[in-house]
């Protein structure tokens, strides 16, 4: 790829001035863009909330398997109604970072933007983007795997029972998507459009482990979007990225922004 900065992280006085490297300057050049974000759990991380494959994230504690599966709520429902029921309180206590609050500052400054997430915590919302694409679902709802109703979390976890129980009398789960399930149709189809047709794809805080998810990236990079990755750590899709910004979300996210939406 040729707009590839080569040298990353190898900022020039003139970028630590507030301009843009060269590459990425000459792609905004071009008119008004068409930005995609894609995010994953180290954007929340700013916000204490932990990410998966981290050192000190849920994987290195829990199996997958015994958490994130529909074999393990059919097999040890309060154990894993337990751990979202948890994780729905750490996202409800924690508040959105300055990389949230960033990418809702890009609403309206674009030809279109297009918020993706991989997060099931609330935030993009709480800080303010409108319709981001929940790809994995939101810990803010359950479901009644009976009946299918939708209630928000917070009103089913006053309900009685590990998990609870629907008025139908079926059990309710979690609203998220599991490892081995099918994802939402309708978002994952308007995100794989809009990678395709992104000028500007931004990737934060994702290893770029899990699919369909980090496929998109793949999608854009095909269709020639400028691809930023931020991450402390390099992924397996690092290679495809035109701009690594290789340092936290919160702080690198305002910083993309003094480039693309001053
Ligand atoms: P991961 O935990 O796999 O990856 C988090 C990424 O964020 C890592 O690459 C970190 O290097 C990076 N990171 C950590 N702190 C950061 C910070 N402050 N700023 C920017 N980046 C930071 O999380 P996801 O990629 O979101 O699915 O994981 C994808 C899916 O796998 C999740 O939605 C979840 C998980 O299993 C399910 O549970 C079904």
């Amino acid at each position: 790829m040729s707009e590839r900065v080569e040298r990353q992280n190898d900022r020039s006085v003139a970028e630590e001035a507030g301009s843009p490297p060269p590459q990425l300057a000459a792609r905004l050049q071009r008119g008004p863009l068409h930005v995609v974000v894609l995010s994953g759990a180290g954007l929340s991380a700013a916000s204490g909330l932990a990410t998966f494959r981290d050192a000190d994230g849920h994987w290195a504690r829990y199996r997958p398997q015994d958490l994130a599966t529909p074999e393990a709520f059919a097999t040890r429902p309060e154990v894993v109604w337990g751990w979202y029921a948890a994780r729905f309180r750490a996202a409800t206590a924690a508040a959105p970072n300055a990389g949230h609050l960033e990418i809702a500052r890009w609403e309206d400054r674009f030809a279109s933007l297009t918020v993706v997430t991989q997060n099931v915590d609330g935030l993009h919302q709480r800080a303010g983007s409108r319709e981001p694409l929940e790809l994995h679902g939101s810990l803010l709802r359950a479901r009644c795997t009976r009946c299918g109703r939708y209630l928000a979390m917070a009103e089913a976890m006053t309900c009685p029972g590990t998990p609870p129980c629907c008025d139908c009398g079926g059990r309710l789960r979690p609203d998220v998507v599991w490892f081995g399930e099918a994802l939402p149709y309708d978002a994952l189809a308007r995100a794989d459009r809009a990678a395709a047709a992104a000028d500007l794809f931004v990737v934060a805080g994702t290893s770029a482990e899990v699919y369909p998810a980090a496929g998109l990236i793949e999608v854009a990079a095909r269709a020639g979007a400028f691809v930023v990755e931020i991450n402390p750590r390099t992924t397996p899709l690092s290679p495809l990225a035109n701009l690594r910004l290789a340092g936290s979300a919160a702080e690198e996210l305002p910083r993309l922004g003094r480039w693309i939406a001053p």
